[in-house]
């Protein structure tokens, strides 16, 4: 089989050389890169490197090569484009058709899937052309991920880095397992959680439980190269932010269900992941929890957590809003599954097996996934991210 076609484009900000690590990644996999840096991104990186790293030409004008028009030619055989870093400048000229270098060329040529990486300052980042350059490309059908929060040139931080390069990887690979061009949450704004709430009973002990957060991980990374707008509660994970994806952290139950009632407000669909405490202790100790000689340890008394799927299924903040639980048991799977999923009034339950060595922190998953309308969707084992996209394939039909 051949190789997939990627193109790179390189534009000229200051974070041109994670771009090399992208290129790294993207060869290493099996892939055939061409990289089309522009003129603005060989003042950071060179075109010795970029050749050297992909194995193929480098140019970042129409006129080289002119016999095999590579203006049109480039675009029309690549499986993928992904720009990155996208300056705002480049942006501004794919959202306008502009077509003065080979990149542009490229994009305006292309018909297959292309993400943009957009890194710049926040205050570029923030302004209305720049946005409104943005809405236009994500309208068209392109996927532009949300730069990351944190350090950008110099001293300054805020909104606007490149996100890590192996994440934009895993939106690349993920919008080309797809292959397809108009992606099908593009315009949805979807609300995740992930991980496993933690209950303090003193400064320094928890009662938690084994969620390592890697399927609702999954989760918010497929939805995003699906095209959405992805808010992740992520209670205690200890994981690396996906690619543009919006990351609340939060501690306790209470707080996870504070994040999701905010931000589930305007969403389309809330997939509810995490592992969160059905009790936590009635009191906290403001000081660590002494033992004492000769005395027996004070029992632990446990009040209940608030049902947060309960609640956001039955008070929907949006008609039409798709809410979807996850439910994690050790016995009569399916039954209590069907059980759960009544109760809870949700639209979709996904039941799975758990155990010490089963599902939790695995890379692994199995699920049936139960609908209200009496569907039942069988997932056989496999990654966290195809579950995911199993998930999202039931969900995006139900969208209004
Ligand atoms: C040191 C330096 C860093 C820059 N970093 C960025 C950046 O991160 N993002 C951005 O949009 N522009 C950045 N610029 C400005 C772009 O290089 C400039 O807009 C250029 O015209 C972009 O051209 P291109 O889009 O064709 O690559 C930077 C400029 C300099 C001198």
């Amino acid at each position: 089989m051949d190789k997939p076609k990627v193109v790179l484009g390189v534009s000229g900000g200051i974070a041109a050389y994670k771009a090399c690590e992208l290129l790294r990644r993207l060869t290493e996999s099996g892939h055939d890169v061409r990289v089309v840096p522009t003129a603005s991104a060989l003042h950071f990186v060179g075109a010795a490197t970029w050749s050297a790293l992909s194995g193929n030409p480098v140019s970042t004008e129409v006129w080289d090569d002119v016999h095999e028009v590579p203006h049109v030619r480039i675009g029309q055989h690549a499986d993928l484009v992904i720009v990155a870093p996208a300056t705002a400048d480049t942006l501004a000229k794919a959202a306008h058709g502009l077509a003065d270098d080979l990149l542009t060329n490229t994009l305006l040529t292309a018909r297959c899937p292309v993400v943009f990486a957009p890194a710049m300052h926040t205050e570029m980042w923030e302004h209305p052309a720049t946005q409104e350059n943005v809405a236009t490309l994500r309208r068209r059908g392109a996927v532009v991920i949300e730069p990351a929060v944190g350090r950008l040139t110099g001293v300054d931080t805020g909104k606007g880095r490149l996100p890590d390069p192996a994440e934009i990887f895993e939106v690349c690979r993920r919008v080309l397992a797809r292959g397809v061009t108009e992606p099908d949450l593009k315009g949805r704004h979807v609300v995740v959680s992930a991980g496993g709430t933690r209950e303090p009973l003193d400064p320094v002990r928890f009662l938690g439980n084994r969620s390592s957060g890697k399927q609702g991980y999954a989760l918010a990374r497929t939805a995003a190269a699906r095209g959405a707008r992805v808010t992740l509660i992520a209670a205690n994970t200890g994981l690396p932010d996906p690619a543009g994806v919006d990351v609340v952290p939060v501690g306790t139950a209470v707080q996870l269900r504070e994040a999701v009632l905010k931000a589930s407000s305007d969403a389309d669909a809330v997939v509810m992941a995490a592992a969160v405490a059905d009790f936590r202790p009635a009191t906290y100790a403001a000081g660590k929890i002494k033992k004492k000689d000769g005395e027996d340890p004070e029992p632990i008394v446990l009040v209940r957590n608030p049902d947060i799927l309960a609640e956001i299924s039955t008070d929907r903040a949006r008609p039409g809003q798709v809410i979807v639980g996850f439910a994690a048991e050790t016995d009569d799977v399916l039954a209590n599954g069907r059980k759960k999923l009544e109760r809870k009034g949700c639209d979709l339950l996904v039941v799975n097996e758990v155990g010490e060595r089963k599902t939790f922190g695995s890379e692994e998953n199995e699920a049936v996934v139960l609908g209200a309308d009496g569907s039942e969707t069988p997932i056989p084992h496999g990654p966290k991210e195809a579950l995911a996209e199993t998930v999202w394939d039931l969900v995006a039909p139900r969208l209004g």
